[in-house]
């Protein structure tokens, strides 16, 4: 298994180009189950999350044709349409579940496997099923398969999500676009990966507009047009690189990212004393002599502070200057970093969703071991800036959802290497 060796402690400087959004990815190649002529989609990223997902497409009768460098798919039907999403491939990546809406949408009938739990929380899909079940589909669970049928097309209905999820809302509005008629859908999640996933199926011809600030209206149109489309930059990667700029006090220009989609995040650096200058694509950023701590600092859904850099900002938070709190209100079991980060030195106390970190830490390298994307990339951060050689294993964690990391943090003065 591949691990990382990483030499602190280092100083980030220089620029970094961001890939593609994973999350904006996930459900767009989802989604093109939907169409019947060729979609094209550019500016994948090369991460084990999209080949699993071109897997799952190919496993249902997708033809996928890849550019050399494997950033641009084209994507066209095989006549035999398949419509079994295993077990095997929806169990390693979640968001698998997406392509329920799509086959129960298009041709009315799916046994998609249930994604199964992962380390941060059960990840249930009964918002997913609640929702497409409004819409018409009908489903029995045997054996952790989704067995769903509709009597013809889906019929579009008035729908309101009991609480705001972000694989739901993009499961339903991906259904909502061949239903017949009027689908309207309340508290919707509005993630910019969701809008990026909107502006997706508007070129391709769905009629989807916002008609409040989580209200959602889908006109269900027979089928769908041919259309290329390019992902929008990742904006966890970018507010990764912008933690890392600030826990070392580097300096890292961040080039095509448009600031506004990590305004809260931009806002809670300069909080803890990053000097920040954007411009319409582009960010600079500075980090401070000393970090500031925070009080208290909420994960909630966009456009508050995202639960997949609370990691990120705990390895920040811990070389902070006083006592910071971090309260993870998304998934129930998202602290498995903690343990490791404790490991290099960090004092943390958990209570139920709290976390309570003293700062002023004064990393130590060590072995540690990766548990999910985030947690991994949080090590990598404190190892960055730990005294000595830190190991971190399981690193398969990590290129599910990071292009290429160690090539771009040697690029920015990070003494980083990947072995067997
Ligand atoms: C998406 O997961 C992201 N994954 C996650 O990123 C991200 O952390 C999460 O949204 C929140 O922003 C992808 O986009 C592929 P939710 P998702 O439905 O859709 C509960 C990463 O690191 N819930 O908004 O699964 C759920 O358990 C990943 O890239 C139900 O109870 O998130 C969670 O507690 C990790 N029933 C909360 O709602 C449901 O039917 C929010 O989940 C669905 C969700």
């Amino acid at each position: 298994m591949h691990k990382f060796i990483v030499k602190g402690p280092c100083k980030i400087k220089g620029e970094i180009s961001i890939s593609g959004s994973k999350n904006a990815a996930l459900p767009i190649l989802a989604s093109t189950i939907l169409f019947e002529k060729e979609v094209t989609i550019k500016n994948l990223p090369r991460v084990k999350d999209i080949d699993t997902m071109l897997n799952l497409l190919k496993s249902l009768g997708s033809v996928i044709k890849f550019s050399k460098n494997k950033k641009i798919v084209k994507i066209t039907k095989k006549t035999k349409q398949n419509y079994f999403a295993s077990y095997s491939l929806v169990r390693t990546m979640r968001a698998g579940i997406l392509v329920l809406g799509a086959l129960v949408a298009k041709h009315q009938k799916s046994v998609t496997s249930l994604p199964g739990g992962c380390l941060i929380g059960a990840r249930p899909v009964n918002y997913h099923l609640n929702a497409l079940k409004k819409l018409g589909m009908k489903y029995e669970i045997k054996k952790g398969y989704i067995h769903a049928n509709t009597k013809g097309k889906l019929k579009g209905t008035k729908i309101r999500f009991s609480k705001i999820s972000v694989g739901a809302t993009e499961n339903t509005i991906i259904a909502a676009c061949l239903a017949n008629g009027i689908t309207i859908l309340r508290n919707c999640a509005i993630e910019p990966e969701i809008i990026d996933l909107i502006n997706f199926l508007k070129l391709g011809g769905a009629r989807i507009k916002f008609i409040g600030k989580r209200t959602l209206k889908i006109e269900g149109v027979k089928s769908l047009e041919s259309v290329s489309y390019s992902v929008m930059p990742d904006r966890i990667e970018t507010g990764t690189f912008c933690v890392a700029a600030c826990l070392t006090g580097g300096k890292l220009k961040i080039k095509n990212f448009d600031p506004r989609l990590i305004k809260t995040e931009l806002s809670l650096l300069k909080k803890v004393g990053a000097k920040i200058i954007t411009s319409k694509k582009q960010i600079l950023i500075s980090g401070p002599k000393k970090i500031k701590n925070i009080t208290n600092l909420v994960t909630k859904e966009y456009p508050s502070f995202p639960t997949d850099l609370q990691a990120q900002f705990m390895v920040l938070l811990c070389k902070a200057n006083g006592k910071s709190l971090i309260t993870e209100s998304i998934f129930e079991n998202r602290f498995m970093h903690v343990a490791e980060l404790r490991r290099l030195g960090a004092d943390i106390t958990i209570k139920k969703n709290k976390a309570f970190i003293s700062g002023n830490t004064d990393f130590q390298a060590a072995e540690l071991m990766s548990s999910d994307l985030r947690a991994s990339v949080a090590l990598v951060l404190a190892a960055i800036v730990a005294k000595g050689s830190s190991t971190i294993n399981r690193i398969y964690h990590l290129d599910r959802g990071y292009e290429n990391i160690e090539n771009k943090l040697q690029k920015v003065g990070v003494n980083i290497k990947r072995t067997h």
